[in-house]
Protein backbone atom coordinates (compact mmCIF):
# COMPACT_ATOMS: atom_id res chain seq x y z
CA UNK A 1 0.00 0.00 0.00
CA UNK A 2 2.63 2.38 0.79
CA UNK A 3 4.41 1.73 -2.71
CA UNK A 4 1.31 2.76 -4.21
CA UNK A 5 0.15 5.88 -2.15
CA UNK A 6 4.12 7.63 -3.67
CA UNK A 7 2.63 5.85 -7.20
CA UNK A 8 -0.90 7.81 -6.86
CA UNK A 9 0.48 11.22 -5.88
CA UNK A 10 -1.05 10.70 -2.32
CA UNK A 11 -1.00 13.81 -0.29
CA UNK A 12 -3.93 15.72 1.94
CA UNK A 13 -4.65 19.23 1.16
CA UNK A 14 -4.48 21.85 4.55
CA UNK A 15 -8.12 21.89 4.83
CA UNK A 16 -6.99 26.18 4.50
CA UNK A 17 -7.12 25.30 0.78
CA UNK A 18 -9.42 23.42 0.44
CA UNK A 19 -11.63 26.58 2.51
CA UNK A 20 -10.04 28.85 -0.55
CA UNK A 21 -10.83 26.58 -3.99
CA UNK A 22 -14.66 26.70 -1.97
CA UNK A 23 -14.99 30.30 -1.53
CA UNK A 24 -13.66 30.99 -5.02
CA UNK A 25 -16.75 28.72 -6.12
CA UNK A 26 -19.07 30.07 -3.97
CA UNK A 27 -20.42 32.51 -6.39
CA UNK A 28 -20.94 29.74 -9.17
CA UNK A 29 -23.12 26.88 -7.60
CA UNK A 30 -26.74 27.47 -8.55
CA UNK A 31 -29.60 24.55 -8.03
CA UNK A 32 -28.37 23.04 -11.39
CA UNK A 33 -24.69 22.39 -10.50
CA UNK A 34 -22.46 19.09 -9.64
CA UNK A 35 -19.40 19.12 -7.89
CA UNK A 36 -16.53 16.43 -8.86
CA UNK A 37 -13.55 15.80 -7.27
CA UNK A 38 -12.04 12.90 -9.83
CA UNK A 39 -9.39 12.28 -7.35
CA UNK A 40 -10.76 12.85 -4.28
CA UNK A 41 -9.21 10.63 -2.19
CA UNK A 42 -10.87 10.21 1.13
CA UNK A 43 -13.06 12.92 0.58
CA UNK A 44 -11.43 15.83 2.38
CA UNK A 45 -12.81 18.22 -0.31
CA UNK A 46 -16.77 17.44 0.38
CA UNK A 47 -18.92 19.48 2.30
CA UNK A 48 -21.69 17.89 4.51
CA UNK A 49 -23.83 20.93 4.48
CA UNK A 50 -24.57 21.57 1.10
CA UNK A 51 -27.55 20.20 -0.96
CA UNK A 52 -25.19 20.24 -4.04
CA UNK A 53 -24.66 17.37 -6.13
CA UNK A 54 -21.80 16.09 -5.24
CA UNK A 55 -19.43 13.34 -6.67
CA UNK A 56 -16.26 11.88 -5.35
CA UNK A 57 -13.82 9.09 -7.90
CA UNK A 58 -10.89 7.39 -6.87
CA UNK A 59 -8.71 4.46 -7.99
CA UNK A 60 -7.92 3.69 -4.76
CA UNK A 61 -10.22 1.65 -3.20
CA UNK A 62 -9.88 1.65 0.27
CA UNK A 63 -9.70 5.25 -0.02
CA UNK A 64 -13.18 5.35 -1.43
CA UNK A 65 -14.31 3.16 1.01
CA UNK A 66 -13.49 5.60 4.44
CA UNK A 67 -15.17 8.64 2.51
CA UNK A 68 -18.19 6.72 1.83
CA UNK A 69 -18.62 6.46 5.59
CA UNK A 70 -17.95 10.08 6.25
CA UNK A 71 -19.96 11.69 3.38
CA UNK A 72 -23.09 9.73 2.98
CA UNK A 73 -24.40 12.63 0.65
CA UNK A 74 -21.54 12.26 -1.93
CA UNK A 75 -21.99 9.66 -4.72
CA UNK A 76 -18.76 7.66 -5.05
CA UNK A 77 -17.16 5.84 -7.45
CA UNK A 78 -13.88 3.43 -7.57
CA UNK A 79 -12.25 3.99 -10.58
CA UNK A 80 -9.40 5.05 -13.05
CA UNK A 81 -10.57 9.24 -13.97
CA UNK A 82 -8.79 8.83 -16.76
CA UNK A 83 -9.96 6.17 -18.36
CA UNK A 84 -13.02 6.44 -20.43
CA UNK A 85 -13.42 9.90 -19.32
CA UNK A 86 -17.04 10.97 -20.02
CA UNK A 87 -19.77 12.88 -18.20
CA UNK A 88 -21.95 9.11 -18.57
CA UNK A 89 -18.92 7.64 -17.23
CA UNK A 90 -19.43 9.63 -13.94
CA UNK A 91 -23.06 9.78 -14.29
CA UNK A 92 -23.58 13.69 -14.52
CA UNK A 93 -25.88 15.04 -17.07
CA UNK A 94 -24.96 17.04 -20.34
CA UNK A 95 -27.21 19.55 -19.49
CA UNK A 96 -25.81 20.27 -15.88
CA UNK A 97 -22.96 23.22 -14.85
CA UNK A 98 -19.92 21.15 -13.87
CA UNK A 99 -17.67 22.51 -11.51
CA UNK A 100 -14.07 20.56 -10.65
CA UNK A 101 -12.24 20.96 -7.55
CA UNK A 102 -9.53 18.33 -6.29
CA UNK A 103 -6.12 18.08 -5.45
CA UNK A 104 -4.86 16.11 -8.32
CA UNK A 105 -1.95 14.32 -8.10
CA UNK A 106 1.18 15.54 -9.77
CA UNK A 107 3.71 13.07 -10.47
CA UNK A 108 5.74 12.52 -13.66
CA UNK A 109 4.88 9.70 -14.94
CA UNK A 110 8.36 8.80 -17.16
CA UNK A 111 10.12 8.97 -13.97
CA UNK A 112 7.63 5.97 -12.28
CA UNK A 113 8.13 3.79 -15.02
CA UNK A 114 11.87 4.29 -14.86
CA UNK A 115 11.37 3.38 -10.84
CA UNK A 116 9.80 0.31 -12.19
CA UNK A 117 6.34 1.11 -10.47
CA UNK A 118 3.13 -0.42 -10.69
CA UNK A 119 2.10 1.07 -14.08
CA UNK A 120 -1.02 -0.17 -14.54
CA UNK A 121 -3.18 2.64 -12.90
CA UNK A 122 -1.52 4.87 -15.53
CA UNK A 123 -3.81 4.08 -18.36
CA UNK A 124 -5.92 6.58 -20.11
CA UNK A 125 -7.53 7.18 -22.72
CA UNK A 126 -5.05 8.47 -25.65
CA UNK A 127 -6.03 12.09 -26.33
CA UNK A 128 -5.11 12.33 -22.66
CA UNK A 129 -2.16 11.28 -22.57
CA UNK A 130 1.10 13.79 -21.24
CA UNK A 131 3.88 13.36 -19.54
CA UNK A 132 2.74 14.20 -15.85
CA UNK A 133 -0.35 12.50 -14.52
CA UNK A 134 -1.22 15.76 -13.18
CA UNK A 135 -1.50 17.81 -16.71
CA UNK A 136 -3.51 14.39 -17.87
CA UNK A 137 -5.97 15.21 -15.20
CA UNK A 138 -6.48 18.83 -16.47
CA UNK A 139 -7.12 17.44 -20.24
CA UNK A 140 -9.73 15.71 -18.65
CA UNK A 141 -11.40 18.43 -16.90
CA UNK A 142 -11.49 19.59 -20.17
CA UNK A 143 -12.99 16.31 -21.96
CA UNK A 144 -15.77 16.56 -19.15
CA UNK A 145 -16.61 19.78 -20.44
CA UNK A 146 -16.34 21.19 -16.73
CA UNK A 147 -17.82 25.07 -16.51
CA UNK A 148 -15.16 26.09 -13.58
CA UNK A 149 -12.62 24.43 -12.46
CA UNK A 150 -10.82 25.00 -8.99
CA UNK A 151 -8.20 22.56 -8.12
CA UNK A 152 -4.62 22.40 -6.73
CA UNK A 153 -1.61 21.94 -9.32
CA UNK A 154 2.39 22.75 -9.70
CA UNK A 155 2.61 26.18 -10.86
CA UNK A 156 4.87 25.19 -13.55
CA UNK A 157 2.63 23.27 -15.34
CA UNK A 158 1.47 27.16 -16.51
CA UNK A 159 4.43 28.90 -16.35
CA UNK A 160 7.14 26.83 -18.60
CA UNK A 161 6.61 26.98 -22.35
CA UNK A 162 7.36 23.64 -22.94
CA UNK A 163 4.68 22.46 -19.82
CA UNK A 164 2.40 25.38 -20.83
CA UNK A 165 2.17 23.77 -24.88
CA UNK A 166 1.65 20.38 -23.66
CA UNK A 167 -2.00 21.38 -22.51
CA UNK A 168 -3.28 23.12 -25.72
CA UNK A 169 -7.00 21.12 -25.10
CA UNK A 170 -7.19 22.54 -21.72
CA UNK A 171 -5.92 26.01 -22.45
CA UNK A 172 -7.72 26.76 -25.37
CA UNK A 173 -11.20 26.38 -23.71
CA UNK A 174 -10.59 27.90 -20.13
CA UNK A 175 -9.04 30.91 -17.88
CA UNK A 176 -7.42 31.35 -15.29
CA UNK A 177 -9.31 34.04 -12.86
CA UNK A 178 -7.72 33.20 -9.48
CA UNK A 179 -4.27 31.72 -8.65
CA UNK A 180 -2.87 31.81 -5.00
CA UNK A 181 0.50 30.56 -4.83
CA UNK A 182 1.50 28.05 -1.77
CA UNK A 183 4.62 25.66 -1.07
CA UNK A 184 4.45 22.37 -1.49
CA UNK A 185 6.68 22.28 2.29
CA UNK A 186 2.94 23.23 3.65
CA UNK A 187 1.46 19.85 2.16
CA UNK A 188 1.61 16.99 5.33
CA UNK A 189 4.55 14.28 4.11
CA UNK A 190 6.08 15.93 1.48
CA UNK A 191 9.73 16.50 1.46
CA UNK A 192 10.62 20.01 3.03
CA UNK A 193 13.90 20.88 1.14
CA UNK A 194 13.37 22.08 -1.55
CA UNK A 195 10.04 22.98 -1.95
CA UNK A 196 8.27 24.11 -5.30
CA UNK A 197 5.28 26.11 -5.79
CA UNK A 198 1.58 25.11 -5.98
CA UNK A 199 -1.42 27.28 -7.13
CA UNK A 200 -4.59 27.15 -5.97
CA UNK A 201 -6.13 27.34 -9.09
CA UNK A 202 -9.26 28.52 -10.61
CA UNK A 203 -10.71 28.96 -13.96
CA UNK A 204 -13.50 29.41 -16.22
CA UNK A 205 -14.56 28.29 -19.64
CA UNK A 206 -13.67 30.94 -22.02
CA UNK A 207 -13.77 30.53 -25.64
CA UNK A 208 -10.84 32.88 -26.01
CA UNK A 209 -8.79 30.22 -23.72
CA UNK A 210 -5.60 31.82 -22.95
CA UNK A 211 -1.67 32.02 -24.29
CA UNK A 212 1.47 31.90 -23.05
CA UNK A 213 1.27 36.08 -22.83
CA UNK A 214 -1.84 35.93 -20.79
CA UNK A 215 0.38 33.91 -18.23
CA UNK A 216 3.28 35.89 -18.61
CA UNK A 217 1.25 39.18 -18.25
CA UNK A 218 -1.03 37.38 -15.29
CA UNK A 219 -0.78 38.49 -11.21
CA UNK A 220 -0.72 35.94 -9.41
CA UNK A 221 -0.60 36.04 -5.38
CA UNK A 222 0.59 34.20 -2.80
CA UNK A 223 -0.63 32.81 0.40
CA UNK A 224 2.18 35.22 2.03
CA UNK A 225 0.01 37.89 0.55
CA UNK A 226 2.68 38.51 -2.06
CA UNK A 227 2.01 39.54 -5.52
CA UNK A 228 3.79 39.07 -8.71
CA UNK A 229 3.85 38.36 -12.32
CA UNK A 230 6.44 36.80 -14.59
CA UNK A 231 6.62 39.52 -17.07
CA UNK A 232 8.09 41.91 -14.44
CA UNK A 233 11.19 40.12 -14.42
CA UNK A 234 14.44 39.80 -16.94
CA UNK A 235 15.56 36.32 -16.96
CA UNK A 236 19.45 35.00 -17.68
CA UNK A 237 18.38 33.21 -20.97
CA UNK A 238 17.98 36.64 -22.97
CA UNK A 239 21.91 36.08 -21.81
CA UNK A 240 23.12 33.20 -22.18
CA UNK A 241 21.72 29.75 -23.48
CA UNK A 242 20.86 27.37 -21.11
CA UNK A 243 21.34 24.15 -22.99
CA UNK A 244 24.26 22.38 -25.09
CA UNK A 245 24.33 22.88 -28.40
CA UNK A 246 23.01 20.10 -30.30
CA UNK A 247 26.69 20.30 -32.06
CA UNK A 248 28.95 20.85 -29.58
CA UNK A 249 32.96 21.73 -30.79
CA UNK A 250 34.28 20.58 -27.10
CA UNK A 251 38.14 20.92 -27.26
CA UNK A 252 40.51 20.84 -23.77
CA UNK A 253 40.74 24.04 -21.99
CA UNK A 254 37.35 24.67 -22.61
CA UNK A 255 35.37 26.06 -19.28
CA UNK A 256 31.92 23.78 -18.36
CA UNK A 257 29.25 25.12 -17.42
CA UNK A 258 25.88 22.47 -16.33
CA UNK A 259 22.97 23.03 -18.02
CA UNK A 260 20.80 25.55 -16.58
CA UNK A 261 17.04 24.55 -16.07
CA UNK A 262 15.25 26.84 -13.05
CA UNK A 263 16.49 28.23 -9.98
CA UNK A 264 15.63 24.77 -8.05
CA UNK A 265 17.43 22.46 -10.51
CA UNK A 266 19.72 25.31 -9.84
CA UNK A 267 20.18 24.47 -6.34
CA UNK A 268 20.47 21.00 -6.77
CA UNK A 269 22.71 20.86 -9.48
CA UNK A 270 26.66 22.20 -10.19
CA UNK A 271 27.91 24.93 -12.00
CA UNK A 272 30.84 25.37 -13.64
CA UNK A 273 32.29 21.51 -14.17
CA UNK A 274 35.66 19.64 -15.17
CA UNK A 275 34.14 16.84 -17.01
CA UNK A 276 32.34 16.91 -20.31
CA UNK A 277 28.98 15.08 -21.42
CA UNK A 278 25.75 15.97 -22.63
CA UNK A 279 24.80 18.14 -19.50
CA UNK A 280 27.29 20.18 -19.89
CA UNK A 281 27.33 23.60 -21.98
CA UNK A 282 30.60 25.12 -23.60
CA UNK A 283 30.99 28.17 -22.21
CA UNK A 284 31.31 31.49 -24.20
CA UNK A 285 34.39 33.31 -22.84
CA UNK A 286 32.78 36.73 -23.99
CA UNK A 287 29.87 36.24 -21.76
CA UNK A 288 31.72 34.37 -18.47
CA UNK A 289 30.54 37.32 -16.58
CA UNK A 290 26.91 35.90 -17.10
CA UNK A 291 27.62 32.45 -15.86
CA UNK A 292 29.59 33.49 -13.13
CA UNK A 293 26.42 35.55 -12.28
CA UNK A 294 24.52 32.43 -12.14
CA UNK A 295 26.86 30.63 -9.69
CA UNK A 296 26.72 33.51 -7.71
CA UNK A 297 22.72 32.63 -7.86
CA UNK A 298 23.66 29.74 -6.66
CA UNK A 299 24.98 30.38 -3.25
CA UNK A 300 22.80 33.13 -2.66
CA UNK A 301 19.36 30.94 -3.86
CA UNK A 302 17.97 31.31 0.11
CA UNK A 303 17.33 34.96 -0.44
CA UNK A 304 15.06 34.07 -3.51
CA UNK A 305 11.46 32.95 -2.14
CA UNK A 306 9.65 29.34 -2.92
CA UNK A 307 7.60 30.51 -5.39
CA UNK A 308 10.35 31.42 -7.58
CA UNK A 309 11.42 27.99 -8.09
CA UNK A 310 10.45 27.10 -11.39
CA UNK A 311 11.29 30.38 -12.76
CA UNK A 312 14.82 30.92 -15.02
CA UNK A 313 17.33 32.97 -13.00
CA UNK A 314 16.27 36.44 -12.39
CA UNK A 315 18.65 39.12 -13.63
CA UNK A 316 19.03 42.89 -14.29
CA UNK A 317 21.27 43.55 -16.06
CA UNK A 318 22.05 47.00 -15.63
CA UNK A 319 21.85 46.43 -12.41
CA UNK A 320 24.33 43.56 -12.74
CA UNK A 321 27.14 45.80 -14.40
CA UNK A 322 27.26 47.88 -11.53
CA UNK A 323 27.31 45.42 -9.15
CA UNK A 324 29.60 42.77 -11.11
CA UNK A 325 33.34 43.19 -9.72
CA UNK A 326 31.78 42.00 -6.87
CA UNK A 327 29.76 38.48 -8.04
CA UNK A 328 33.44 38.11 -10.06
CA UNK A 329 35.27 38.38 -6.61
CA UNK A 330 32.33 36.02 -4.65
CA UNK A 331 32.95 33.47 -7.74
CA UNK A 332 36.91 34.17 -7.35
CA UNK A 333 36.76 32.30 -4.32
CA UNK A 334 35.08 29.13 -5.04
CA UNK A 335 36.73 28.98 -8.94
CA UNK A 336 40.80 29.13 -8.85
CA UNK A 337 40.53 28.89 -13.05
CA UNK A 338 38.63 32.13 -12.91
CA UNK A 339 42.17 33.61 -11.83
CA UNK A 340 43.11 33.27 -15.37
CA UNK A 341 40.15 35.28 -16.60
CA UNK A 342 40.14 38.01 -14.06
CA UNK A 343 42.02 40.01 -11.37
CA UNK A 344 41.98 39.06 -7.57
CA UNK A 345 41.48 42.06 -5.72
CA UNK A 346 41.78 42.42 -2.16
CA UNK A 347 38.66 43.24 -0.77
CA UNK A 348 36.82 41.89 2.40
CA UNK A 349 34.58 38.99 1.94
CA UNK A 350 32.14 40.35 4.41
CA UNK A 351 32.20 43.58 1.66
CA UNK A 352 31.79 40.98 -1.07
CA UNK A 353 28.59 39.54 0.95
CA UNK A 354 26.97 43.05 1.84
CA UNK A 355 27.10 43.92 -1.67
CA UNK A 356 26.06 41.02 -3.42
CA UNK A 357 22.65 40.87 -0.86
CA UNK A 358 22.27 44.47 -1.95
CA UNK A 359 22.02 43.59 -5.20
CA UNK A 360 19.34 40.94 -4.58
CA UNK A 361 17.76 43.05 -2.48
CA UNK A 362 17.34 45.33 -5.19
CA UNK A 363 16.55 42.84 -7.52
CA UNK A 364 13.71 41.21 -5.15
CA UNK A 365 12.02 44.26 -3.72
CA UNK A 366 9.42 42.59 -1.51
CA UNK A 367 9.81 39.06 -2.69
CA UNK A 368 13.26 39.23 -0.77
CA UNK A 369 13.80 36.44 1.77
CA UNK A 370 15.48 38.08 4.88
CA UNK A 371 16.35 34.81 7.22
CA UNK A 372 17.50 37.16 9.91
CA UNK A 373 14.18 38.72 10.05
C1 LIG B 1 -2.94 14.30 -3.98
S1 LIG B 1 -4.08 13.02 -3.59
C2 LIG B 1 -5.43 14.02 -3.13
C3 LIG B 1 -6.39 13.34 -2.21
C4 LIG B 1 -7.48 14.27 -1.64
N1 LIG B 1 -8.10 15.06 -2.67
C5 LIG B 1 -6.92 15.17 -0.55
O1 LIG B 1 -6.33 16.19 -0.82
O2 LIG B 1 -7.05 14.83 0.59
C6 LIG B 1 -4.42 12.37 -5.16
C7 LIG B 1 -5.45 11.24 -5.22
O3 LIG B 1 -5.58 10.83 -6.58
C8 LIG B 1 -5.83 9.44 -6.64
N2 LIG B 1 -5.54 8.98 -7.98
C9 LIG B 1 -4.34 8.83 -8.59
N3 LIG B 1 -4.47 8.41 -9.85
C10 LIG B 1 -5.80 8.30 -10.08
C11 LIG B 1 -6.58 7.92 -11.21
N4 LIG B 1 -6.00 7.60 -12.36
N5 LIG B 1 -7.92 7.93 -11.08
C12 LIG B 1 -8.52 8.28 -9.92
N6 LIG B 1 -7.83 8.65 -8.82
C13 LIG B 1 -6.49 8.66 -8.90
C14 LIG B 1 -4.95 8.89 -5.53
O4 LIG B 1 -5.42 7.63 -5.10
C15 LIG B 1 -5.08 9.99 -4.46
O5 LIG B 1 -6.10 9.69 -3.55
Amino acid sequence: MEIDRVNFGVFYTPQQYISIIWREIEKYIDQNTTILDSSCGQGDFFRKDISTTQIGVDVDSDAIQKAKSKFPNVKFFSRNSLLNVSRDTFGIEETRKLIIIGNPPYNDITSLAKKEQKTKYIEMDSDIVTRDYGMSFLLSYSKLNSDIIAILHPLSYLIKKANFNLLKKFTNRYRLVKGIVVSSSTFYQTSKSNPFPILIATYESNPLGMDFEFIRSFEFQTIEGKKFRIKDFDYIPNYIRKYPLKKIKYRDGDILFWTMRDLNALKRNRTFVKKYSTNTIVVDIAKLDYYVYVDVVKHYSSLFPYYFGNLDIIIDNEMFKQYRDYFIQDSLNRWSFLNSFYTKIDMKLETIQTKIREYFKNLLGDHYVNLQN
